[in-house]
């Protein structure tokens, strides 16, 4: 598994949403992140780190954070969503396993002051912002929702499965979304995974549809999968297809890490 995800993986085992921050990031990791922003950039998403007083602070009433000014702010083009959970995710757990604490933000910043420090495309929208600081303290888990009411599948069928599947399956259902409503099923089928959004979730289901995606394929990593996603009815839906059927049945057998 390569260093990046293994890191990422980690970052998604421990990660929860933090709130409240201790402090801004400092300025030699700020402009590394922005690079690493810069460079998750695609024809679909781009994010763009920024550090500005006025998004963040005075929000923590309506759903934001106080004592960070520091957010990503997560920029999709022709409302594809998926894509900028996708690497918004990957923008935060980068900065989780540099040891900063995050939060999702869809609603808890002003839209307004933000729309100052970015230029938009006529094609493109602010699905969400990131905030990044130093961590407060530690804060407890939020409850998620099971195995079987994400994937349908008794915990003995769960169990048979190959390790690379329950890994991905887990590593999804641990995966931050609005609301922590978790908007998504799991069909888990031979040697594949399909992921179906069930809920607009205020508007942030396919957000967190991309979210839940990167975390399928950090799981599946983790054993040595890698693989594609393929769209079968717009983006509200997507299928994992493993590079290598061999390597994926092999899994099972070998347990291999
Ligand atoms: C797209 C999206 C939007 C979110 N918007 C907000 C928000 O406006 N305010 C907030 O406090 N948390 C927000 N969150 C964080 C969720 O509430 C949080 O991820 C969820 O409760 C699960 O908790 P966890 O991240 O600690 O696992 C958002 C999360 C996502 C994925």
């Amino acid at each position: 598994m390569a260093n990046e995800m293994q890191n990422w993986y980690e970052a998604a085992k421990k990660r929860s949403s933090i709130r409240i921050f201790s402090g801004k990031v400092p300025k030699d990791d700020f402009f590394e992140l922005k690079d690493f922003a810069d460079g998750l950039r695609n024809d679909k998403a781009r994010i763009e780190f920024r550090a500005k007083n006025d998004v963040l602070s005075g929000f923590s009433i309506f759903g934001g954070v106080d004592g960070t000014n520091c957010f990503a702010a997560v920029i999709v083009r022709d409302k594809c969503r998926y894509m900028g959970g996708y690497i918004g995710e990957a923008f935060l757990l980068e900065c989780i396993s540099r040891g900063y604490g995050t939060c999702w933000l869809g609603t808890g910043f002003k839209r307004s002051a933000l729309m100052k420090y970015i230029d938009l495309d006529a094609d493109e929208k602010v699905v969400a912002v990131i905030a990044v600081g130093k961590p407060d303290d530690i804060h407890a888990a939020v409850g998620k929702k099971s195995i079987d009411r994400l994937t349908g599948l008794e915990r003995q069928d769960y169990l048979a499965l190959p390790r690379w599947q329950q890994d991905a399956a887990n590593t999804a259902r641990l995966a931050p979304s609005a609301r922590n409503r978790q908007p998504w099923e799991l069909d888990i089928q031979n040697s594949k995974i399909r992921i179906i959004s069930n809920a607009t979730n205020f508007g942030f289901g396919d957000v967190d549809l991309g979210i839940a995606m990167l975390h399928i394929e950090l799981g599946a990593a983790k054993h040595g999968v890698y693989g594609d996603w393929e769209f079968e009815n717009g983006n509200g839906e997507a299928t994992f297809i493993p590079f290598s059927s061999a390597r994926v049945l092999n899994d099972k057998e070998s347990g291999a890490e």
